[in-house]
């Protein structure tokens, strides 16, 4: 298990338990963050959007082409950032305890 830090969209920061080999999409989902997950982890609906705090964005491996291509379609309808990953795309790592992100808005 790994500690994530999250800030939902209400502001309240939380910590949650993250299951090892397992896409951090699915711990938000089943921690009741607000992350939806509608399609499964599939890359094609961007409901699991998250900001990943800035520190930790780097150490992330990098976007892939399909992941940059549902965030710039939802870039048309809420706000991107450089840091704004589809957390489906990424698997939880043991060494990444302590990562950080805000839920972020979805389409
Ligand atoms: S769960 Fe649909 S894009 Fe991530």
């Amino acid at each position: 298990m790994t500690e994530v830090r999250v800030i939902g969209r209400d502001g309240a920061e939380r910590m949650i338990e993250a299951d090892d080999g397992s896409a951090l999409m699915d711990s938000l989902r089943d921690a009741g963050t607000g992350v939806e997950g509608t399609c499964g982890g599939a890359c094609a609906c961007g409901t699991c959007h998250v900001y990943i705090d800035a520190a930790w964005a780097a150490r992330l491996p990098a976007r892939s082409e399909d992941e940059q291509m549902m965030l710039d379609a939802i870039g048309e309808l809420v706000e991107v950032r450089a840091t704004s990953r589809l957390s489906c795309q990424i698997r939880v790592e043991p060494g990444a305890s302590g990562l950080a992100l805000e839920i972020g808005p979805v389409p």
